[in-house]
Parts: C-alpha cells; sequence; structure tokens
C-alpha cells in the first residue's frame, strides 16, 4: 500500500505540530499544508499557496494530489462550512459540518446546547442589543463577563470589575445584528480538554494549559496562548474523572441526540470551580499552543486514530507517553495590540530535547522574519516537567532575540 498523502489546513503552529505529527506516522508519505508557513519545510511539510477560505481551490488542490483526507486546524474554516463543502464534493476531511461549528461560531447556541444537556456552565443571558444588556447587568454581581456572540479571535470577552468596566464592554463589544452575551465570573483553574469525537464514541487526548495573558503573573491583555505545558501534575485524579462524567459524557450524548454527526476535534475549555468542572466555552478544533506540547506526549499514532475516525471503525486507545512536554511562544515585541513586523531572526541552533514549531514566519528558512503575532513556539521534551521548563528558558535566554517577547512564568503553577 503505498503511503497516505494528507492536507492539513491552517498556517500556524498549530498547524505546524499536527503536520508534524501526522508525518510522524510510518502509514504517511506526504504532508501538504494550505498556506502552511515557511517554517514547514525545514521538517519536510510542503507549503501550498492557498488560503484556508478558497475552499474551491483547496478541493481542486485535493483531487489533483490525490489526498487521501484533510484535517482542519482552525475554526474559521470550519464555522465556514469547509467540511460541508468538502463532503459535497465526494472527499474525506476530518472536523466538524458548519451546524456543529456554531458551538464555537455562536456562544448562545453554545449555551442553549449546554443547558438543552445538561452540562454544567456559568449563569448567562443574552441579549440583542445595547439597551437590553446594560439594562441585563444588574442580574449579575461584579466581576460580570461580558462577550461578543460571535468568533472574535481572542479578543470577545471581557471581564468586568465594575458598573462602569460592564458598560464600556456592552457598548465595545456590540456589534449591529449580533447578539451579546453576559456570564456570570466563575472562578478557579482553567484547563483545556480535547476529546476526538466518532459521532457517539469518543478519545480523550492528553490535557494542557494554556496562558491566555500577555504577561507574567497572568496580566495584560489576552493572547491567542503565549504557552502551555501537559501533563497537569496538579489536576487530581477525582477531579479529572469528575470533568470526564459530568462534562464529556453529557456533552457527546448531546451531540448524538441533536444528530450532528460529530467528527472532529472538540476542545472543552473549563474551570474546576469550588462547585465542581464548568464548562467555559466549546470549540471545535485544536487549541493553539496545546496542540504543541499534547500531540508529542500521544503514544498513539495520530493517522491511525483520525483514519479510524473518519472510516467510523473502532478507536485505538490513546496513551500517553510518560515525558512531559512544556512549550514557551516566542511573539513579536508589542503583540498582541502593535506586534513588530519583520524583524530578522537568529538561526535557531539544534539543541537535545527542544522541538521549534514555526508559526508566524517569513522570508526562507535560512534567513526568516518576524511576521507580526506569534512567531515560533520552543518546546522541551523531559522526564520532568521542572527540566522541560527549565530548558525551553535556557534555551530562550542563549537566544536572546532582541525584537520578540516571552512569558517567563509557563509552568509555574504546576512546578511551583
Ligand atoms: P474565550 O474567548 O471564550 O476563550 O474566553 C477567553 C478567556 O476569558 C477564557 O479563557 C477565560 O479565562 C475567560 N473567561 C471566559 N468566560 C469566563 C467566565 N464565565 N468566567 C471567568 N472567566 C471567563
Ligand atoms: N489556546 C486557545 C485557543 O486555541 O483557543
Amino acid at each position: 500500500m503505498a503511503g497516505k498523502q494528507i492536507l492539513v489546513v491552517g498556517s500556524g503552529g498549530r498547524e505546524f505540530a499536527i503536520a508534524k505529527a501526522l508525518l510522524a506516522s510510518p502509514q504517511v508519505a506526504r504532508v501538504y499544508c494550505a498556506p502552511g508557513n515557511v517554517g514547514m519545510t525545514a521538517i519536510g511539510v510542503e507549503p501550498v499557496a492557498i488560503a484556508e477560505l478558497d475552499f474551491a481551490a483547496l478541493v481542486a488542490f485535493a483531487k489533483e494530489h490525490q489526498v487521501d483526507w484533510t484535517f482542519v486546524g482552525p475554526e474559521d474554516a470550519l464555522v465556514a462550512g469547509i467540511v460541508d463543502y468538502f463532503h459535497a464534493a465526494g472527499l474525506q476531511i476530518f472536523g466538524p459540518t458548519a451546524r456543529a461549528a456554531q458551538l464555537e461560531g455562536d456562544k448562545d447556541y453554545a449555551l442553549t446546547f449546554m443547558q438543552r444537556y445538561g452540562v454544567p456552565t456559568a449563569q448567562h443571558a443574552s441579549y440583542d442589543g445595547v439597551a437590553d444588556a446594560l439594562a441585563g447587568i444588574d442580574q449579575f454581581g461584579f466581576p460580570v463577563v461580558v462577550k461578543a456572540n460571535g468568533l472574535a479571535g481572542g479578543k470577545g470577552v471581557v471581564i468586568a470589575q465594575d458598573q462602569a468596566a460592564a458598560e464600556s464592554a456592552v457598548r465595545d463589544l456590540f456589534k449591529p445584528g449580533e447578539r451579546l452575551v453576559l456570564e456570570e465570573c466563575l472562578v478557579g483553574p482553567e484547563y483545556s480538554l480535547f476529546v476526538l469525537i466518532e459521532n457517539g464514541r469518543y478519545r480523550i487526548l492528553p490535557m494542557a494549559q494554556d496562558h491566555k495573558r500577555a504577561l507574567d503573573g497572568d496580566r495584560g491583555p489576552n493572547t491567542g496562548g503565549m504557552g502551555a505545558y501537559s501533563p497537569l501534575p496538579q489536576l487530581a485524579a477525582a477531579d479529572y474523572q469528575r470533568m470526564v462524567d459530568e462534562v464529556v459524557e453529557p456533552t457527546v450524548k448531546g451531540l448524538v441526540a441533536g444528530e450532528y454527526h460529530y467528527h472532529g476535534i472538540l476542545y472543552i475549555g473549563l474551570m474546576l470551580t469550588a462547585t465542581g468542572p464548568k464548562v467555559i466555552e466549546y470549540n471545535v478544533r485544536l487549541g493553539d499552543p496545546e496542540t504543541q506540547v499534547i500531540l508529542p506526549r500521544l503514544a498513539t499514532d495520530l493517522f491511525e486514530l483520525v483514519d479510524a475516525c473518519l472510516a467510523d471503525a473502532d478507536l485505538p486507545a490513546v496513551t500517553e507517553k510518560e515525558e512531559a512536554v512544556l512549550g514557551v511562544v516566542l511573539a513579536a515585541k508589542g503583540y498582541p495590540q502593535a506586534p513588530v513586523k519583520g524583524q530578522p531572526l537568529k538561526p535557531l541552533p539544534a539543541a537535545p530535547g527542544i522541538a521549534v514549531d514555526y508559526a508566524n514566519v517569513a522570508g526562507d528558512l535560512d534567513h526568516l522574519t518576524g511576521a507580526g503575532g506569534r512567531l515560533l513556539m520552543v518546546i522541551a521534551t523531559a522526564k520532568k516537567l521542572a527540566d522541560a521548563q527549565r530548558m525551553v528558558y535556557d534555551y530562550l535566554e542563549e537566544l536572546n532575540e532582541p525584537n520578540c517577547q516571552y512569558r517567563h512564568d509557563i509552568g509555574d503553577r504546576a512546578v511551583k
């Protein structure tokens, strides 16, 4: 049997990690990534100059290059219906349909789903206009969480500490024709749980913790995510089991009852509150940067897992490697408000136990430049999380990249 040809859609660090894991399978011969990034050529992935929302060109490419199946990284393409489009063209693709992707693309829709199927979440209400939302603030204490209803690239949530902050958040986040959501502010450690779902069957991937704020100590603005690690030594087995029983089980049952025919990843962002786990949000894809630390911990072949899911066959068991993996994002100086662009990047020396997953880079492999935002992630694998943390920070200090920034406390919550 000839080796498989796979197409990954997307261009960031998450897609780098997905492509790398698929290419590591003995069954896979080639991995294309559209549009991908130039850094991917360092590991033998082939970038394809097609935008992730150009479905017609993606389908034409997949047919012409006899792609066996396509793995979708980002939410925009899923919410815009890439899976339905590929199915209509008779092609196999891993990810939920546009209807199921509303669980990420429409917060009100997701909250209604959780309520209908008994999935614990925050107290909430949604509003059609600014006046209604302003009048609704009274029902919640402070802080109150104000959310745009649609996709906002991580910029659609404000945690308002008082009346004035809540009022200005309502005015800032409101978009004509879209709803606005107010929520009770949940308190507790936040975790990312990734479930691979094959209609009613599922497998839970290794868990990770992200660091969403730009600055050390969880200060500064929200970002796409500044670093992550896996596993989570601080998470008690009993709390993990509650997440499975109280959140994952009713969610998967709801997807079956609602006839979503879900085939893809569901990323459940949850808070472990004093009264148990509660869902903060559903995402219909893998997380960035969590993917970069969970896929290296997977002992199961990612290709086999996805291939079985697409064939509606028995899913292989998911087993985790014993090692710990920790990654720190190197972002452009000024990220997220005003990232510097075009800075030349120093060559990244090879080091034992260290991998680099490229994201927003341009130029050519020998002369990479930053293209704004999150540029790359330095990832270490070690027996102990504390060692992985030290390896990443030693590497970043040695590199001493001037027009960039990174957090210095990724993993502290688990290590200290
Ligand atoms: P999202 O854009 O939905 O990923 O939310 C961004 C971040 O806001 C989350 O990762 C949480 O840290 C925080 N957040 C969202 N909803 C709540 C909530 N109800 N209570 C507390 N924090 C929240
Ligand atoms: N790391 C957060 C996200 O992918 O949404």
